[in-house]
This record gives structure tokens, sequence and C-alpha cells, in this order.
């Protein structure tokens, strides 16, 4: 079966360059219709330039593809739902992608490294998904695709910033997986690894022929496809390899009456043994330690405002 994207609307963020551009043009070979989102700025976020969403806009359609460009930051994600709803009146996929980089080691990080890493990875895609999310809700329809990476994951030196906006989105990825499972709305995270103008100065030449985005690619087209089957879920992908990320949880130990952190000490092996580990996939079943401590189920009063 060939996955196609006939009649179906696609915003990728930072599509100008690497990964975003990458997953613009195989989601356009496949029929869709495509926002190329990208400011056109340098990796550290300085400057615009209108030319590179152009640029593959007219790669999409000499191709033979439909596509429009859009030219605002993610932060005024309304603006590129704007683009969307008046060239297409609809939009199906959105593929938050668009990213910088301002590494700096903890001690050396500034304000500003802090805020533009947060403003362009979590608010950004916030401000996207954000004003997709009614038109997706009406439509009683939609896909979304996270960007996180494994400094997000699992840390990596000088990146305290990205790593933290990074794992952000996949929160915000998790919960918008819950409140729009009702609508037919998925949402999942991808972590990328591939090479781009923001890992060509920290991998070597050989590795970084090995890690094309287009390998990245195939698994944004499968995740913002109809027929994606999973909701909430973490990706690891690159050069090729694709896998999915969970979090484990020990069985953990119950003190039947006051403990102390003495008492932590004599139980530490226990404690962090992942022997017969757990994988909760929802607040409910990571509760279930507590739930047996109590003897009944903890039930999470639904929030619906
Ligand atoms: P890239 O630099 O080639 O592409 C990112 C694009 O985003 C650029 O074209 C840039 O102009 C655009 N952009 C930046 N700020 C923007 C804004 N405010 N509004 C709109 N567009 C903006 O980088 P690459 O590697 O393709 O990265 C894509 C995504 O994948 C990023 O979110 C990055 O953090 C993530 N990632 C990439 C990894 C890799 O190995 N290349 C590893 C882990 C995550």
């Amino acid at each position: 079966m060939s996955l196609r994207f006939d009649d179906r609307v696609v915003i990728v963020t930072g599509a100008g360059n690497g990964l975003g551009r990458s997953h613009a043009l195989e989601f356009a070979r496949r029929g869709a219709k495509v926002i190329v989102n990208d400011l056109g700025g340098g990796v550290a976020g300085a400057g615009a330039s209108t030319s590179v969403a152009q640029g593959v806009v007219d790669e999409i359609r000499r191709a033979g593809g439909d596509a429009v460009a859009n030219t605002d930051s993610v932060e005024e994600g309304d603006k590129i739902v704007q683009t969307a709803m008046d060239a297409y009146g609809r939009i199906d996929v959105v593929v938050n992608n668009a990213g910088i980089l301002r590494d700096s080691s903890f001690a050396k990080m500034t304000d500003e490294d802090w805020d533009l890493i947060y403003r362009v990875h979590l608010l950004g895609s916030f401000k996207v998904t954000r004003a997709a999310w009614p038109h997706m809700r009406a439509a009683n329809y939609g896909r979304i695709v996270m960007t996180t990476s494994v400094a997000g994951i699992y840390g990596n030196f000088g990146q305290a910033n990205y790593a933290a906006a990074k794992l952000g989105l996949h929160g915000l990825a998790q919960t918008l997986a819950i409140e729009g499972g009702s609508k037919n709305i998925l949402c999942n995270t991808l972590a990328p690894t591939a090479s781009s103008r923001l890992t060509a100065t920290v991998l070597p030449p050989e590795v970084l022929e090995a890690l094309k985005p287009e390998y990245v690619s195939p698994v944004a087209i499968l995740l913002g496809h109809e027929t994606c089957p999973v909701t909430g879920k973490l990706f690891e992908v690159g050069g090729g390899w694709v896998a999915q990320t969970r979090w484990e949880q020990t069985q953990g130990v119950f003190f039947k009456d006051d403990y102390c952190a003495e008492d932590l000490v004599n139980m530490w092996d226990q404690i962090t043994s992942f022997e017969n580990s757990r994988h909760a996939a929802k607040v409910t079943e990571s509760k279930s330690g507590i739930e047996e401590r109590l003897g009944r189920k903890l039930e999470l009063a639904p929030q619906k405002t």
C-alpha cells in the first residue's frame, strides 16, 4: 500500500533546509499540498531570508507538486496556519521541525541563550499547533509531529537550553495525544539524527554522509499519515535506524510506616533495580505502585474546560 496524501494539507516548519526540506519534498511527492515555512535565518537564529522557503517551494513545483511558502517565525504560528487556510482552506498535518542551536556550557549560559532556544523550539511548536488545533478539532482529524532530540531525552553537555526545550516538546506531545484522541488528532515525537547545517560542525564527514535527512523522513510520513498506528509515542531515528523509546520504572519499594533517609540507603539496590521493570504509558499506570499500597484505584478527575 502506498501512503498517499492527496487532498491533505501539511505544514512543515523550518522546511527550507535539512530535515524539514526533506520532509516537505517527501510529503509533496506523495500528493500533499505543503506549506513550506522557513524564516531563513542562521543556525543560531540571527537574520532572515525569504528565498530559503521559496527555494523549496520551487523545487516541489518543478517536480509537479503543490506548495506555498511562508516566511514567518514559528513564534507567530497563527500566521503560518493562516497561510495554509488562505491557500488551501484546511490543515491536516503539522510537522513542528524548525530549530536553532545556541550551545553553551551551563556556567556561561545567558538569559538570551535560554530564551531564544525556548522561543523557537517549545513556544514556536506550541504557537503553530495551537493555531492549527481548532481547525483539526472541527475537521475531526489531525496528525502532529514534534521534533525532539537525543539531547532532550538523555541530556548533552553544552545544551541545557536545547535539552530542556526539546524534552518539553515530548511532554507537550504526550498531553496533546490525550486531549486530541477523541477528535482523531494523533501526536507523536521524533528524535532525529541527521546531517544538516546544525550537525555539520560536530560530526565527521563520513558519518554525515551516512546520516542523510532522507533517512528520517519516512517516519515523519508515517506519523503524519491517516494510517498512523500510534499516538503519544517517541521514536529515535537516524541513518536508516528506527526505534521506539519509552519510560521505564522499577518495581519500587513500599515502606509500611514512616521511613527515613537511612532506610533508603538500606533499600537502594532494590529501589533502583530494573528487574521486572514496568513501562507505564499513562499517569494512572505510573501510580500503580501507590495504588497497591492504598489498596484501591487512584482516580484522577479529568480536567475538561
Ligand atoms: P537546519 O538548520 O538544517 O534546519 C532548521 C530550519 O529551521 C532552518 O532552515 C531554519 O531557517 C529554520 N528556522 C529556524 N528558526 C526558525 C523560526 N523561528 N521560524 C521558522 N523557521 C525557523 O536543521 P536540522 O538539523 O534540519 O533540524 C531540524 C530539526 O531537527 C530541529 O528542530 C532540530 O533541533 C532537530 N534535530 C536535528 C538533529 C540533527 O541531527 N540534525 C538532531 C536532533 C534534533
